[in-house]
């Protein structure tokens, strides 16, 4: 089995503040892996450092065997990462299509004169993107939606969107930051189901939540960041019988 995501010593520091220490991790193909921790223990600093948006003080991030550290975050989507965010950040006014397809753009290869003259290679890539938007909207149980506003959507509906989104670009490793935050039962379990079937498709996924459930239903592997520090890493059964994640969780002092 191949990594996708290699995370060597990373730390990095905001000012006097060791936001991460040191951290190892690493991600297969075709895995679901999870980061959990309580607020403020460095899980979507990693995330900002693996995606480019912070270079880190020190470390190194491989993607594919590539280093990758600190190339900018567009070069870094196009070698194959692709993210969401902890809040919403879709085009409110765009339509569901749209909003997946604008996302798409980084990979295609009509250039300028295309987009002038539109010439029939634009047109053909309009039409693919369309057809892998459709694909994903589907897969998301949003494909009835695609004509909607995306601020008109249920806040569940706009959370898939932006999977959607992200998946559409086809990445290596997909990144979610608390995908299921604010959801209800409903939509977590919706969700759940959704990310069993991508789990099924091959897809391979570092994920971040709060949501315990959740993570303990559908990752294979799961981290666990605490004050900057990885207090504790393995299966589901592994994590939750661990006494420091235990202890982590319940605010004791060491
Ligand atoms: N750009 C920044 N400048 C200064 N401090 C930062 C910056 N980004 C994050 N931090 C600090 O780093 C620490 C880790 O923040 P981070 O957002 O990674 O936590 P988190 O684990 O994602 O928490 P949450 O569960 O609340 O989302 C926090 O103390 C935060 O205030
Ligand atoms: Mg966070």
């Amino acid at each position: 089995m191949s990594t996708v995501l290699k995370v060597n010593s990373i730390t990095q520091r905001f000012g006097g503040l060791v936001a991460l220490n040191n951290i190892n991790m690493y991600v297969d193909d075709r895995e679901i892996v999870g980061i959990i921790g309580p607020n403020g223990a460095g899980k979507t600093t990693l995330f900002n450092i693996i995606t480019g948006m912070y270079e880190p003080t020190s470390g190194k991030v491989e993607l594919a065997g590539q280093d990758i550290t600190g190339k900018k975050p567009y070069v870094i989507a196009a070698m194959g990462f692709a993210r969401t965010f902890q809040n919403i950040r879709l085009f409110g006014k765009m339509s569901v299509l749209d909003n997946v397809i604008v996302g798409m753009h980084t990979r295609t290869k009509a250039n300028l004169i295309d987009a002038i003259f539109h010439t029939k290679r634009k047109y053909r890539e309009k039409k693919e993107c369309e057809e892998k938007a459709e694909k994903y909207l589907e897969l998301l149980n949003l494909w009835d939606l695609r004509h909607e506003y995306a601020n008109s959507l249920p806040y569940g509906c706009q959370r898939r969107l932006e999977i959607a989104r992200a998946l559409a670009t086809e990445p290596k490793l997909l990144l979610l930051d608390e995908p299921a935050a604010g959801m209800n039962d409903r939509e977590t379990d919706e969700l759940l189901e959704i990310i069993k079937k991508l789990k099924e498709m091959g897809k391979t996924i570092l994920l971040i939540e709060h949501d315990m459930k959740f993570v303990m239903n559908i990752c294979e592997r799961i981290y666990v960041l605490n004050y900057g520090e990885l207090i504790a890493e393995g299966t589901p059964f592994e994590v939750r019988t661990n006494q420091k994640v235990i202890d982590a969780y319940l605010g004791k002092e060491e």
